[in-house]
């Protein structure tokens, strides 16, 4: 391809680009027209319905309802809505309880770390609201510690170990929080095979000095007494199972549903410390020991708080352990030793709020190990949400940065106690659920770990009031006249029943005529254009719309015709009446008139000059009764009939021979076709052109003499014009005999000139060399010049050499 060529395929593309982002800007521009109703229209943005029952446009055609509020408030637009008919609701945001953040539980009430606490909102859908939410960590907040422990064999000294340092760490906690309780709980595996051995002797003692194996207990119910938990912890007996993974899902599993026994407290911080040398079973593992009933999350402990459904129910899945432990804010903590270090991190990833550590081989650091991971959980917060896929919840902070950006992030880290922190919680709704009941939800908003938050009752905006039986705006069949009762007038708008349609539900489906209800209106099935958007299809027909100008008229089948679109003429349609009328968009001309506007005559009459010449001088064309002339190589034509030239030869050489046997009897004419000249010049003194239509002809005669004439048209005749200047010019006579003489004489002077001059030159040269040659002889005397001198007189040698040559 040729560069030119490239560059206009990349014109052409380009231009094609920005028409086509025209066209979609101006198709995507405005949201709203195409929104058939009104809840429609509100669950898009920007969007306002016009619920104004007689809202038209003045010549009766129905305005879309939906636009934008501005549109329907511009006054200089006709269609304008009543703003009392708009409906155009926005985001409403009210709190319900908006109490302060306290920094400490005091006189019976609990702290508050979260404000607001809750909230109601209206929201429109894609209209996001933004609200405010602090979260402040309170002084002395309420610590539950529940310590979950494998008891299987190799546990052993971890046990002892923690039964010495139960005090202690009953202190170390207390230097946190005055408001601490601790609990203890074991678990060993489900008493079945493959699990635990079920020979009768090892079901009584699976190992030297062990207790029967259970599946979990809990020993100790949340309390203050830190010695009775150490006492609990040493007099728990060890027992043994057969394979490597323990059951501590299911314990872990009652350790949280099971509020009561465990004693969780409402408000406190909620850990479990789950220390074990071992994996786990989960879902699925059950079916080895022939337990196929999933695990239902509900509590089984009995009064001893043994879990009793051990054998009935498989292990809870992963998925179950953190629905949980979301439900009731958990914090678990995984102290395990360093094999197992890498299959609980990757747990704790998918655990909300879970954390692990690793335990040394004795637990001898456990309190450590419980102290770090307490810090940790507490100086974070990371805000979560239970909110459906149909509202979008993001959070921004700017943390502890208070001048810094906004983030967009629901976790802040490095938090101390009482240190506030906000975050800008953006709430949208995204689409409006199917189902009606669906459009109010309460949204839980809260800190991971913590048993407060902030309620959301979030009510969608999916519908208009006036779309529901028993609101003003809104009426029945029976009530709706504007309806003809064939349907219920809903926002302004008829919702005819399923035996009516039109736009006042006045088209009956059931008459059989008009069944085909809209292809009535079509001139075609490859058009979609109802009445060619020129009018209403009511039941099958085209109702044109009328004109504000009542001799304006739209008309046809499909409105495609009107009697006020053809071409004008001087500003008249079709020149007017006399000359014709506007049928269906084109002119239809009457009696000689033709022509688009039918402005021109059907003649030619006009167009012959009345001298008998061709018509338009045969240099144009004969169009609407006047000539209209061409344009040749030679100049272009003008006049009224195309006479005129001003760079073209004219008639000169035609009339010249009349002029000349008519005015001065010469010329090539005979005396008969003089007398058949078809005009007879008239004689003047001088002859000029005195309009520009007049053309002046000179011409030489026989005699040598120059004479002048000059024709044009009578303006109202048109009849030609000659006038012939009565004497002619010419020339005066020469004297050639002097002439000849004078140029002779010339000639010789010059030619004496010249030798005279070649003469003196040729003395003066001569002189100058005879002076020369005398010179030269006197040169002759220098016979005794020194070698060196002949050899930088060169010149000189040389004369001399010839001097004596000579
Ligand atoms: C619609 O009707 C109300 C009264 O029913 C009248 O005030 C208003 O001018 C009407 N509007 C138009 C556009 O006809
Ligand atoms: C541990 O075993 C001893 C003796 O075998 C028994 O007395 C004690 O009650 C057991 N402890 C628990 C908590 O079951
Ligand atoms: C959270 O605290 C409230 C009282 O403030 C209590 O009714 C509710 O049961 C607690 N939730 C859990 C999971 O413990
Ligand atoms: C979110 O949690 C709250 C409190 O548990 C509950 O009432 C609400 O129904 C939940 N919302 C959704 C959308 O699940
Ligand atoms: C025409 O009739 C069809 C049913 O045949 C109905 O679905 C449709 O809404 C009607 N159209 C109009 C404009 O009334
Ligand atoms: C148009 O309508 C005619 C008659 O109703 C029908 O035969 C034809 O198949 C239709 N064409 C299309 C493209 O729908
Ligand atoms: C258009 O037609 C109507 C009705 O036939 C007539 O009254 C009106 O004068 C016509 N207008 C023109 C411009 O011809
Ligand atoms: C003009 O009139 C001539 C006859 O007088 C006719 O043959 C010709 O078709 C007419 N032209 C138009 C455009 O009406």
């Amino acid at each position: 391809m040729e560069k030119g060529s490239v560059f206009i395929v990349l014109c052409v593309f380009l231009h094609a680009m920005v028409v086509f982002g025209q066209l979609t800007e101006k198709l995507i521009s405005n949201p709203c027209t195409s929104k058939d109703t009104c809840h429609e229209c509100i669950q898009t943005p920007t969007c306002a319905w016009c619920s104004q029952p007689n809202f038209t446009s003045p010549d009766g055609s129905p305005i879309p309802r939906c636009n934008q509020q501005n549109r329907y408030l511009d006054s200089q637009l006709q269609a304008r809505c009543d703003p009392a008919h708009i409906i155009n609701p926005s985001n409403h945001y009210e709190a319900i309880y908006d109490y302060e953040l306290s920094k400490k539980a005091h006189s019976g009430k609990e702290a508050i770390q979260i404000r607001p606490q809750r909230v109601s909102l209206q929201c429109r859908v894609k209209e996001a609201y933004d609200l405010s939410l602090w979260y402040a960590q309170a002084e002395d907040y309420p610590v539950d510690l529940y310590y979950l422990m494998d008891l299987s064999k190799s546990m052993e000294d971890d046990k002892e170990k923690l039964s010495e340092l139960a005090i202690l760490l009953a202190k170390e906690m207390e230097k946190i929080t005055s408001n601490f309780k601790l609990g203890f709980g074991s678990f060993v595996d489900k008493v079945v095979m493959p699990y635990v051995s079920t020979v009768p002797a090892k079901l009584q003692a699976p190992c030297d000095g062990c207790a029967a194996p259970y599946g979990f207990k809990n020993h100790m119910t949340l309390g203050t007494d830190s010695s009775q938990f150490a006492h609990e912890v040493r007099s728990a007996n060890i027992s043994g199972n057969l394979d490597a993974p323990e059951g501590g899902f299911d314990a872990i599993m009652q350790a949280i549903v099971c509020k009561n026994t465990i004693g969780w407290r409402d408000r406190a911080r909620r850990l479990l410390v789950f220390s074990t040398d071992a994996s786990f079973h989960f879902a699925g593992d059950g079916k080895l020991g022939g337990i196929i009933t999933p695990n239902d999350g509900q509590c089984h402990l009995d009064h001893r708080g043994a879990y009793t459904h051990s054998l009935l129910l498989d292990y809870p899945s992963v998925s179950q352990i953190n629905q949980k432990v979301k439900e009731n804010s958990i914090n678990i903590i995984f102290a395990v030793t360093d094999q197992q270090r890498y299959v609980y991190d990757k747990l704790s990833e998918t655990v909300e709020g879970a954390s692990s550590g690793t335990l040394s081989q004795d637990s001898s650091n456990v309190v450590e190990l419980i102290k770090d991971q307490y810090n940790q959980i507490t100086s974070s917060v990371e805000m979560k949400d239970n909110a459906t896929s149909n509202v979008q919840i993001t959070y921004f902070s700017r943390c502890l940065d208070e001048g810094g950006p906004l983030k967009q992030t629901n976790r802040c880290d490095g938090l101390k106690v009482g240190t506030k922190v906000q975050f800008t919680v953006r709430i949208e709704v995204l689409s409006c659920p199917p189902n009606p009941r669906d459009w109010m939800q309460y949204i839980q908003i809260y800190p991971v770990g913590i048993n407060e938050s902030l309620i959301v009752e979030l009510k969608m905006i999916c519908d208009c009031d006036c779309e529901k039986p028993g609101n003003p705006g809104y009426k029945p069949p029976s009530l709706a006249t504007e309806c003809n009762h064939h349907g219920s007038l809903q926002c302004g708008k008829c919702v005819c029943d399923d035996s009516h349609f039109g736009r006042f539900c006045e088209c009956d489906l059931n008459t059989d005529d008009f069944y085909d209800n809209q292809s009535g209106c079509r001139p075609g099935n490859s058009t979609d254009i109802l009445c060619s958007n020129r009018g209403n299809c009511v039941c099958g027909v085209c109702e044109c719309f009328k004109r504000p100008n009542q001799d304006e008229v739209i008309s046809g089948p499909y409105c495609e015709c009107d009697n006020f679109s053809c071409d004008r003429h001087n500003g008249l349609l079709c020149s007017g009446p006399e000359h014709g009328e506007c049928l269906c968009g084109e002119c239809k001309c009457k009696g000689n008139w033709i022509g688009p506007a039918c402005g021109c005559l059907n003649t030619t009459d006009s167009c012959y000059p009345r001298d008998g010449g061709e018509m338009c001088s045969g240099k144009g064309e004969c169009i609407c009764g006047a000539c209209e002339c061409i344009e040749t190589e030679v100049g272009r034509y003008s006049g009224k009939f195309c006479q005129e030239c001003p760079t073209c030869p004219g008639r000169c050489e035609e009339l010249k021979p009349c002029v000349q046997c008519k005015t001065f009897k010469s010329g090539e004419l005979s005396e008969e076709e003089c007398d058949a000249c078809p005009f007879v010049p008239v004689e003047v003194d001088v002859a000029q052109e005195e309009n520009p239509d007049e053309r002046l002809c000179t011409f030489t005669d026989v005699d040598e003499c120059r004479f002048y004439f000059v024709y044009g048209y009578s303006d109202d005749t048109n009849e030609l014009i000659v006038r012939v200047q009565r004497t002619k010019d010419c020339p005066p006579v020469i004297d050639i005999l002097g002439i000849v003489l004078g140029v002779i004489g010339a000639i010789v002077a010059l030619g004496v000139a010249v030798l005279l001059l070649w003469k003196i030159l040729t003395t003066i040269h001569d002189r100058r060399e005879f002076a020369k040659f005398e010179k030269e002889r006197m040169l002759a005397k220098w016979d005794t010049v020194s070698f060196l001198q002949l050899l930088s007189l060169p010149s000189i040698l040389h004369s001399s050499y010839l001097t004596h040559a000579l």
